[in-house]
């Protein structure tokens, strides 16, 4: 199964044999939108048309096949920037009219949930996803990973905790995409130094990150204002701690009441190592198993799609059409479009 993702400014290109992973190769855009702190659509689609054809070259040397090898090519249908959305689309049914193969248009957030398959291997059991990307922060509850049916238990009411870390990185001075850096600098900082607020604690899978991100802001202003030096470390322990802490919470709770036994982790924020470290720890303590793919395969990636089409092809599912739309606000349960 060949996968092409281009819903934000990663084109990526993966080929997997059912769970196992060939190639993983990715070109990244990143560099053109750091001068703007954020993803510029336009530039991005230019990227993605740029590098669309070098980089599935590349996924198909690293895994010693041809394009004519592959059974069937899936392709991230949305969510995520329309004009990227449109070039993946666009070179998947080139690439599958010209090869006669067949298309299965995904959805992205379920490429997150189902990579994980290709670094733990398969899950015959239900299981609860938390999905924390730059674009989205949901709890879901997920009966087979790679399958049809997902339902969503909650979602944030504001920011993603993705775009949360951006945000207050670019307040702490720190280069964009902000998740990295921060999860570095906060390293050297005290968690418990400032008691940024958990939102929403209350309700049960709703997450909010909006006012954390102004709290941290506040607090870095009445600081600047008296004169003193921020303790930038801090702040960023202190916030990633607010995020760990309320994810994980609610992760786990909603593990729980569902009752199912495993904990999925997925989407960039995943990467975060005090997020791993912290649903770790939890997930242990409430007898949850928890599965987390590698870093590299959290944040966006055409192996994550390949895997997601690779388990719709196992279970049967019908190929979409060839005049399948991208679609930039696809609904979290639509899993094949
Ligand atoms: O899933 P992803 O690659 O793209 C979307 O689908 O949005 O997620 C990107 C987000 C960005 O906001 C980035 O800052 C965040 O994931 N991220 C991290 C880390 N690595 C990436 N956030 C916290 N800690 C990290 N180590
Ligand atoms: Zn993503």
């Amino acid at each position: 199964m060949l996968g092409i993702e281009t819903s934000c400014d990663e084109t990526g290109v993966g080929i997997v044999r059912g769970t196992t992973l060939l190639a993983d190769a990715i070109a990244s855009s990143v560099d053109e939108h750091a001068r703007f702190g954020g993803v510029v659509p336009e530039v991005a689609s230019r990227a993605h048309l740029q590098a669309m054809v070098p980089t599935l070259r590349r996924a198909c040397a690293d895994a010693g096949v041809t394009p004519h090898d592959v059974d069937a090519i899936a392709v991230t249908a949305g969510p995520g920037l329309a004009g990227a959305l449109l070039v993946g689309v666009a070179a998947a049914k080139a690439y599958a009219l010209a090869l006669d193969k067949p298309l299965y248009g995904v959805n992205h957030l379920s490429s997150h949930v189902a990579v994980d398959l290709l670094e733990n291997g398969p899950l015959d059991e239900p299981c609860v996803a938390l999905l924390v990307s730059g674009g989205h922060s949901s709890l879901l509850f997920v009966p087979r990973v790679g399958g049809e049916d997902v339902t969503e238990l909650g979602a944030t009411v504001d920011d993603a905790a993705g775009e949360a870390y951006d945000k207050v990185a670019r307040l702490l001075g720190l280069p964009f995409p902000g998740g990295p850096p921060l999860d570095r600098l906060a390293r050297e900082g005290d968690p418990n130094a400032i008691a940024f607020p958990r939102a929403m604690s209350e309700v049960p899978y709703a997450f909010s990150f909006a006012g954390l991100k102004t709290a941290v802001a506040r607090w870095v202003e009445a600081r600047e204002r008296a004169g003193e030096n921020v303790p930038v470390a801090d702040v960023a322990a202190s916030f990633q701690e607010a995020v760990a802490d309320v994810l994980t919470a609610k992760a786990v709770r909603a593990a729980r009441d569902q009752g199912v036994d495993y904990v999925l982790i997925g989407g960039g924020v995943a990467a975060n190592s005090r997020l791993r470290a912290l649903a770790a720890e939890r997930c242990e303590r409430a007898g949850l198993r928890m599965r987390v793919p590698r870093p590299g395969l959290c944040t966006d990636n055409g192996a994550m799609v390949a895997a997601l089409g690779a388990q719709l092809v196992a279970h049967g599912a019908t190929p979409s059409a060839l005049n399948l739309p991208a679609d930039s606000a696809l609904p979290v349960t639509e899993v094949l479009v």
